[in-house]
């Protein structure tokens, strides 16, 4: 499948779904404490997306080739989970960093984004990930626009995280969006300027850098989901799910809650 441009028409329904998705991250803010368990969490997003929000939680029961279906509404990476941490009786404590990954399907069109939280008060390395990380989702973010290179977008992230000894996880990256969940192109969060597909207006995909402490490596645990750091180093992420316009970028999954964009 090409990539798509999409429609005046659908671009609207990814507006709508991309901040039903950031309104999930801002409700959940609050409940991320000390001694919450990630399924209470995920208990609590699956009741607002479905019972307020009328959406459907695309993680649930989503199986793409090679993975059994994913038994929980969303994702939440703890510690050393890279990403794909399954929602669990385990409760939060003191000084975790969690990622919570929403994606919801509002009309038929999705919206994809995520978020770090520091649970009571984390070590200053592992907020400093944190931050970084958001910092350079925003380096990616601003390298949108038509007529710039995917591979902008990647050497963009690469290119100010290593520099300060973190490394960039390779396996996994940001994606197409739209009628579908992962749609075409990929989109690395490595790479050299001016290469790979040249961006358009109208094209929506996400950003998500994972970031590592320590070396980039990933390996998978036995639950056929959750991924972590091969060096058990701390990994963070944050994602937006973006779209192409005549000037550059939008950020399709706002709301009031987002955390404010970066100096540039
Ligand atoms: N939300 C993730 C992403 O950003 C994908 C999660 S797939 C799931 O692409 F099945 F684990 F939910
Ligand atoms: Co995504
Ligand atoms: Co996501």
């Amino acid at each position: 499948m090409p990539v798509s441009i999409k429609t005046p028409q659908e671009i609207e329904k990814m507006r709508v779904a991309g901040r039903l998705t950031s309104e999930v991250l801002d409700y959940i803010t609050p409940f991320v404490k000390p001694g919450v368990t990630t399924d209470e969490l995920n208990m609590l997003c699956h009741n607002l997306i479905v019972d307020k929000q009328h959406g459907i939680p695309a993680p649930l029961n989503y199986a793409p080739d090679g993975h059994k279906p994913y038994p929980k509404s969303i994702c939440t990476s703890i510690n050393h989970q890279v990403c794909h941490g399954v929602p669990s009786n385990k409760a939060l404590k003191n000084g975790d960093i969690v990622n919570l990954d929403i994606t919801v399907i509002k009309d038929g069109y999705h919206g994809d984004s995520s978020r770090m939280f520091c649970v009571g008060e984390p070590s200053i390395q592992a907020r400093r990930l944190c931050e970084i990380t958001y910092q350079s989702l925003w380096r990616g973010i601003r390298a949108v626009k038509p007529g710039a290179y995917l591979g902008d977008i990647g050497h963009a992230i690469q290119s100010f995280v290593e520099p300060l000894g973190y490394s960039v996880v390779r396996e996994f990256c940001g994606h197409g969006i739209g009628r579908r969940f992962h749609e075409e192109p990929q989109i690395l969060h490595y790479g050299r300027p001016k290469t790979g597909l040249k961006l358009e207006a109208g094209m929506t995909f996400t950003i998500e850098p994972m970031i590592n402490v320590g070396k980039a490596a990933i390996k998978h645990l036995g639950d056929g989901w959750t991924v972590v750091t091969k060096d058990h180093s701390l990994s963070a992420q944050y994602e937006h799910t973006i779209l192409v316009t005549d000037t550059g970028f939008e950020i399709l999954t706002v709301s009031d809650g987002c955390p404010p964009p970066p100096a540039p």
